[in-house]
């Protein structure tokens, strides 16, 4: 009997990513019909962890603007058949993190994604729709077929998280401090738990159907839209290229000649947030209870692989 084949590409700068793809993919290894091949991405020029202000906001025009940097070859042979490709990813600047953007842009990429299963699974701190948009769009191009999605995130408030993540990114250091900020990332327990995924997208792969996989993660809760932040990533989406585009006319990544300008979004994006931050609330509360109907349309859509909308 021939062995179904998984390929799992993946990147994790923390490790967090290469947790959750550990525990996702247990159930594959225990399973003595499927062979399992990991294939971590590694950039040419690495990006620092932790990272310094300079260096992260460097990476925020190319993030968004899906500008692919050169990889590490990739070890995977591109001449044979997957049953099923893992592609596991990061949001970085609500857009695929640049090591995921760059892989889909690569030959080999393109040849073993073409008419291939393909589960997304990322880890993020809360923002990861348009990120994930992005990818099934890319994937659509390349002609492979999306059928499963599994996003973790971190759990605690908007405000609560994006002090935590501050430390983790920054500092390296993911733990609580101060007895009232919690650990950055992704729960624990949940990144143990994953397996409970790796489970269900065995049982389709061995049926050889993935028509309704992502239903069935669903149920298990492999993603959770909150309203208010889908509302709140919409609205930064939406700014987000026009400033990508306005710092990279001054230079492409690394050019000194563009700094003026990235420092400048690097203090106006967080005093806009903290100064606005009543009225955002206020139009986030408002287009809840007024937008009701396109609010659910637009989480069940996202909830979903498919790129029609969701009747
Ligand atoms: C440059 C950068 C930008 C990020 N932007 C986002 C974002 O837009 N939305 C989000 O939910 N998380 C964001 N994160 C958090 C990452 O998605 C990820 O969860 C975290 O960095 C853990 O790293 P790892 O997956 O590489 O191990 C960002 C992280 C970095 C380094």
């Amino acid at each position: 009997m021939t062995k179904k084949k998984i390929l799992v590409v993946y990147y994790s700068q923390t490790r967090q990513l290469s947790e959750i793809v550990k525990s996702l993919t247990r159930p594959f290894k225990k399973d003595s019909t499927v062979e399992v091949e990991y294939e971590e991405l590694q950039m040419k020029e690495p990006f620092p962890f932790p990272w310094n202000a300079d260096q992260f906001w460097d990476a925020f025009p190319e993030s968004v603007l899906e500008v692919p940097f050169e990889l590490e070859p990739t070890k995977f042979n591109a001449d044979q058949a997957y049953d099923l490709v893992i592609l596991a990813g990061q949001p970085w600047f609500l857009s695929p993190s640049i090591p995921i953007n760059s892989f889909l842009h690569t030959e080999k990429a393109a040849k073993i994604l073409k008419n291939t299963p393909v589960v997304t699974v990322m880890g993020a701190r809360n923002m990861w729709l348009t990120a994930h948009e992005k990818v099934k769009k890319r994937l659509n191009d390349l002609q492979a077929h999306l059928c499963g999605n599994i996003t973790l995130v971190d759990k605690h408030s908007n405000l609560i998280s994006l002090i935590t993540i501050i430390g983790w990114l920054f500092k390296g250091k993911k733990e609580g401090f101060m007895n009232i900020f919690p650990r950055s990332g992704v729960d624990d327990e949940e990144i143990r738990g994953a397996d409970k995924f790796g489970e269900t997208i065995l049982d389709h792969l061995l049926k050889d159907d993935f028509s309704n996989l992502q239903e069935q993660l669903l149920k298990q809760n492999a993603v959770q839209i909150k309203p208010s932040l889908m509302i709140l990533e919409k609205r930064g989406a939406k700014t987000f290229p026009v400033w990508a585009r306005f710092i990279r006319r001054k230079g492409a990544h690394g050019d000194p000649a563009r700094k003026f300008r990235l420092k400048l979004f690097a203090y106006i994006l967080p005093t806009g947030i903290v100064l606005l931050s009543p009225v955002t609330a206020l139009l986030t509360f408002l287009t809840k209870v007024f937008r009701k109907q396109y609010v659910n349309d637009q989480i069940n859509y996202s909830s979903y692989t498919s790129l029609e909308p969701v009747s």
